[in-house]
């Protein structure tokens, strides 16, 4: 009897991680494949809290881990890091996320070895090198490399055709963040911190924000903790709640900004159940953040993001989503806009999703299944198909 093939999941940061599971639970269920699982430890806390919550105890850890360490000194000691997993697994194909130092480099060290690379989240793009930096050279590099691209959304495919990937190569699968979020909305969770139970039982307006990205830091973030100061100074009634990434570069320039204000409540990053349950609960979101672009949408929420420009402007077409960019005063006139305008908010508030349908994983499986000649492929994802004019009209939305 032939052996199963083997795919090993190579990631490292909590998105990944959020994104991965729904994959690898998917795999480990295939009658054809073993998935192994190596975390290379980009992050710690925060990585080691999704794994937790999805019951994956990783195969391998590189554990390299350190605070403040440089982008090439990460790169490097990821790849060299692979090679010994490599050759203890012996994979069929690797499957690497996004645009984070743990994807390129897992691709790269894959590719350099000869191993397929498989690309999920393929074809996100700013069409700007330098923001977000360095995710979109990241995202670039792994395209490059790739031997199948599943690609949440049309655009994305789109994407990926004009850099002339082939087309046959390029699968439509959703974003398996919606697969995450939906499943794990399932658990009825109280919050750890009591803070936030009894923010819940008052039923007041709640605002969700968080930020990390690498280009809002230093002066940027400061301006985001203004933002968020005179935010809660101007609207007493509204309650707003900050999970903080763990970076010492964001959390010395936000917290010293907004200590003292009552209705701001900051907490370390929540584990993605207790996350999760807070988008839900909150009235609107307010964030740099990739994931949180995209679950926001599907729960109904209006999104302010923090950028000049986005690689997901679905959300942005779907008009529940909105660029903001970092000045204070744009963050804060907007946001107000979105609080005291019922008709706006209800534009935004209509529940449209465009990056999911909560089947991604699945129709991840069947694509990897048929690039290692198990099965004969599946449908894609495609509640939405733009036309040519659809298609030009998100390509402008990038930019503010
Ligand atoms: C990384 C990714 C970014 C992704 C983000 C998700 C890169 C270049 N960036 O950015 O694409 O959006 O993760 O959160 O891959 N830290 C901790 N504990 C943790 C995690 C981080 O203390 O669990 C601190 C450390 O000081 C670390 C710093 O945060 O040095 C920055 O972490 P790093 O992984 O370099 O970048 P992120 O900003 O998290
Ligand atoms: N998230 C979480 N706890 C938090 C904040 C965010 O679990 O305290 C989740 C969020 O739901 C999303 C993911 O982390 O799925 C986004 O991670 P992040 O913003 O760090 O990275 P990005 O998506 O920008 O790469």
């Amino acid at each position: 009897m032939n052996r199963k093939k083997k795919l090993l999941a190579i990631f490292g940061t909590r998105p990944e991680a959020i994104k991965v599971a729904p994959i690898v639970e998917a795999a480990r269920r295939s009658e054809f494949l073993e998935c192994s699982v190596a975390v290379t430890g980009q992050h710690r806390e925060m990585l080691d809290q999704v794994n937790e919550l999805f019951g994956i105890t990783p195969d391998y850890d590189l554990d390299v881990f350190a605070p403040g360490q440089t982008l090439n000194r990460l790169v490097s000691r990821i790849i060299d890091g692979l090679d010994n997993v490599f050759n203890d697994c012996e994979p069929d194909a690797v499957i690497v996320q996004g645009d984070t130092t743990s994807a390129v480099a897992g691709a790269i060290a894959s590719f350099y070895r000869g191993i397929p690379v498989i690309h999920a989240e393929a074809g996100l793009r700013s069409y700007n090198l330098m923001s977000p930096f360095p995710e979109e050279a990241n995202r670039k590099l792994a395209s490059q490399l790739a031997v199948l691209h599943l690609a949440p959304t049309m655009f994305n495919k789109h994407n990926l055709i004009r850099e002339a990937i082939d087309e046959s190569t390029i699968v439509v699968t959703g974003n398996t963040v919606i697969d995450a979020l939906f499943k794990t909305l399932e658990n009825k969770i109280a919050f750890s911190d009591e803070r936030l139970n009894l923010l819940e039982l008052s039923g007041r307006r709640i605002v969700t924000i968080t930020t990390h990205r690498r280009e809002n830091h230093g002066e940027k973030m400061s301006g985001i903790a203004r933002a968020i100061a005179q935010l809660a100074l101007m609207e007493p009634d509204v309650e707003f709640v900050l999970p903080l990434h763990l970076n010492p570069a964001v959390r010395d320039r936000i917290i010293p900004e907004i200590v003292g204000f009552a209705n701001v409540t900051v907490t370390d990053p929540l584990n993605y159940a207790e996350f999760t349950k807070l988008l839900n609960i909150s009235t609107a979101v307010l964030t740099d953040s990739g994931g949180v672009q995209e679950e926001a949408p599907s729960l109904g929420k209006p999104v302010l993001v923090m950028r000049s420009n986005t690689e997901r402007p679905e959300g942005i077409v779907a008009g529940t989503v909105k660029l903001v960019g970092t000045r204070p005063e744009d963050i804060v006139r907007e946001m107000r806009a979105v609080l005291n305008d019922s008709d706006l908010y209800t534009a935004m508030a209509s529940a449209i999703n465009p990056y999911g349908d909560g089947r991604a994983a699945e129709r991840s499986l069947t694509a990897i299944e048929k690039l290692l000649g198990l099965s004969h492929g599946g449908e894609e994802f495609d509640s939405w198909k733009p036309n040519a004019d659809d298609l030009r009209r998100a390509t402008n939305l990038i930019e503010l």
